[in-house]
């Protein structure tokens, strides 16, 4: 068992892979507390890790508690006991207090993980879990509260979680339900973050801790392009390479909290889970609460193994369905090579020429419904719009399907516009205050799916379009977010509990999907990355990377993206040039070197590109199967970043068996003359023992030799182009 309990230390020891983690329960109290997490401990007996800690445990001191309790080490913070750093826990009773603590009552262990009621989580897959319950309570209140931790044996990963049940006969409010908390005994540390904006996801910030708090989060009603649910403590100048990392991430797309604070004592504490904003839970008697996963990664080779072990969990215990371990069809989307401007004759034209060049699908995108031909009007009517595909549905995809192609369409399930039968007939099922302006965003509003009829509704119309032709991909967009809250379902003592069951609405609707329908292969998106998480993973094998499809400013995106979440996650497209985004012009084949470290596809219109582009299409098609399986299944290692080097991006995928690799290399910026140009880029990953041949130079070299010595980098003219390398075992 990686989880044991020792009796006489009343201690719990955790083991993940190389990672230990324990908690002390602090006798006469029966605190929780945390004493150690890092480097494996082969130690039976670490009972010595009390130290003193222990000395001043509140116990000992008796009536002057309240002076100690602001330096405990506590597993799960609560609100009201002298503890005033972050707290995880904090209730209102109906007599309006707040105070609430916790004393350990009893433990179970057991192998295997439990899966979440109504929520995604990550999942044993061949007994490689075990679980820590450890059943806590607040006697006074009559509540109990069970921290729930999970190690994986072969990843250095302990997932955590929190259920609350109330035991006493009144209802009882949840203000605040935090998943982790973890306690560090110093501030030598720094934090990273993701934060952007539309078109400008997943950029890392990485800020020192100092006194007071570093606060990540948001309160938009999803994930957002803002701020992305990472938040990593590490040694300063942590690198790819070097450094102690403890990273938490969420398992869950909507408002999220993470806080870094360094207190009085000289220690940090840090913390995650559903943002308390906008958030307060009913808890009746009898019920419980389970609050969404903290996924925590250890990692003493810094962010590089981070990312590795991010990717082989989310891989492995959390991605799941058709397409979990398989190669996707290459694409071909219409939004940027029409917006709303098509009908049946024009993706026909589009189709034939994929077809001819050996892309494998062809995806509608928004446009295609009611009457939507601009983005005022038609979200919510979700039938098909027979003026711009005559014939419907089942004419359009048979003609597809016949050239050989699958056929893919986007929708937006969870918006409508003003501008709609569904609003004409249901004005009350948007969100929104009464009384209040309803604020439209993209000219649309966001349906209440905290009710149940609003789904059912709306997962019908769904149903029948996915049912009348055979449709084997789906884009599920959502383009706004979340204002003037309220919902018509809900009284008032819980219209906090909106944004919550929003999400729980979200992933009820994605399950009923992937259970009706298990061969459509599902991509997320929400105006791009806005929803890029671990929770929407849990559903979709891939989700929409970001809108900008611009190949330089993709190497930046993608790169914060894959610090957390796989390759074979990132929806990564080919787009027209001058790009619709920036305005960039880049060449096509650097477009697609970019677009195959994702899950490659094409979004233009190929019956108006260069003749020269479109020739070197059936090579890209090639190059995506020749190397697809090794970037959706290898290790990530990363070079350089545009964040570190403007004058260049590079990363390599290298097999599990250390058989092949392969390197990517963007020059952003051309430099003057043989001493600029020329880089030994040193690789990493290889098995230092193999000897790897170089496939276009037939050079033969050791692992040691292009780790150690590195690769040269040939002179390459202009800016944004780039090279594919390519090792195997020789
Ligand atoms: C936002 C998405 O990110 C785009 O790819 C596209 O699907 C549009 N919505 C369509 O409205």
């Amino acid at each position: 068992m990686s989880i044991v309990y020792n009796e006489s230390a009343k201690s719990f020891k955790l083991t993940a892979k190389d990672t230990s983690y324990v908690i002390g329960i602090f006798d006469d109290d029966q605190f929780v507390c945390h004493l150690y997490y890092g480097d494996k401990l082969p130690d039976e007996d670490v009972n010595y890790l009390y130290g003193p800690v222990y000395q001043m445990r509140p116990s000992v001191l008796n009536r002057e508690r309240a002076r100690v309790m602001d330096w405990v080490p506590f597993e799960y913070p609560t609100q009201g006991i002298g503890d005033y750093r972050e707290h995880c826990l904090e209730v209102e009773t109906l007599d309006g207090h707040h105070t609430c603590d916790l004393h350990y009552v009893s433990h179970k262990i057991y192998a295997g993980k439990p899966a979440l009621p109504d929520m995604p989580a990550t999942f044993d897959n061949g007994d490689v879990c075990t679980t820590l319950e450890l059943v806590c309570e607040d006697r006074t209140l009559q509540l109990e509260i069970t921290l729930i931790y999970t190690t994986f044996e072969t990843l250095d990963v302990i997932t955590r979680t929190v259920r609350v049940k109330n035991n006493a006969d009144r209802p009882i409010y949840l203000k605040r339900v935090l998943s982790a908390s973890l306690d560090f005994d110093h501030q030598n540390l720094e934090t990273l973050t993701l934060h952007g904006g539309w078109a400008r996801e997943c950029n890392p910030t990485r800020l020192p801790v100092v006194p007071g708090k570093l606060v990540t989060g948001n309160a938009r009603g999803e994930t957002s392009a803002q701020d992305s649910p990472l938040l990593a403590l590490m040694d300063p100048g942590t690198d790819d390479d070097h450094g102690e990392v403890f990273a938490m991430n969420f398992v869950y797309s909507g408002n999220f909290y993470g806080c870094a604070e360094g207190h009085q004592f000289g220690g940090t504490r840090a913390v995650m889970g559903i943002n308390p904003q906008n958030f307060t839970w009913k808890l009746i008697p009898g019920d419980s609460f389970t609050a969404p996963e903290v996924v925590m990664v250890h990692s003493n080779e810094g962010l590089g193994k981070m990312t590795r072990t991010f990717h082989d969990l989310y891989r492995n215990h959390l991605i799941r369905g058709k397409y979990k371990d398989r190669k996707r069809p290459i694409l071909i989307n219409n939004w940027e090579a029409t917006y709303f401007d098509f009908n049946t004759e024009k993706l026909l034209d589009i189709a034939r020429e994929a077809a001819k060049n050996g892309i494998e699908m062809l995806v509608m995108d928004d446009g295609w419904f009611g009457t939507r031909n601009n983005d005022d009007r038609g979200l919510g009517d979700w039938w098909v719009n027979e003026e711009k595909l005559p014939g419907g549905l089942k004419y359009l995809v048979d003609e597809v399907n016949k050239l050989g192609l699958k056929f893919g369409i986007w929708i937006e399930p969870e918006m409508v516009n003003a501008n709609s039968d569904l609003f004409r007939a249901h004005p009350d099922w948007a969100i929104q205050t009464p009384g209040r302006p309803l604020s439209e965003f993209r000219e649309q509003l966001v349906l209440d799916w905290s009710r149940k009829e609003v789904r059912d509704y709306v997962y019908d119309m769904i149903h029948k379009v996915l049912s009348s032709a055979n449709i084997e991909y789906v884009k599920w967009d959502m383009n706004r977010t979340m204002t003037e809250l309220g919902s018509a379902g809900l009284p008032a003592d819980q219209q906090q509990e909106l944004c919550h069951r929003y999400v729980l609405g979200v992933y009820d609707i994605m399950n009923r999907l992937t259970t009706d329908f298990p061969n459509i292969l599902l991509e997320n998106c929400s105006s791009g990355g806005s929803r890029f998480d671990a929770g929407m993973l849990y559903y979709s094998p891939q989700i929409w990377t970001s809108d900008d499809s611009d190949a330089i400013e993709r190497l930046g995106i993608q790169y914060g993206t894959s610090l957390c979440y796989p390759l074979s996650t990132m929806g990564a497209h080919i787009s027209a040039v001058p790009n619709h985004q920036t305005g960039r012009i880049t060449p096509f084949e650097t477009r697609g070197y970019v677009a195959l470290s994702g899950t490659f596809g094409y979004e233009l219109d190929v019956t108006k590109i260069p003749e020269e582009d479109r020739a070197m299409i059936p090579k890209q098609v090639a190059m995506y199967h020749k190397y697809n399986d090794l970037v959706r299944e290898g290790d990530l290692y990363r070079m350089g970043s545009v964040y570190t080097h403007p004058e260049y991006d590079s990363w390599m995928v290298v097999a599990k068996d250390k058989s092949e690799a392969l390197v990517t290399y963007i020059q952003v910026r051309a430099k003057p003359g043989f001493v600029g140009s020329v880089r030994k880029l040193k690789l990493k990953g290889l098995d230092p023992q193999t000897m790897y041949r170089d496939e276009e130079t037939g050079v033969v070299a050791s692992g040691t030799a292009w780790m150690s010595g590195g690769y040269w980098i040939e002179n390459m003219s202009g800016d944004y182009v780039g090279k594919l390398i390519h090792l195997i075992k020789a």
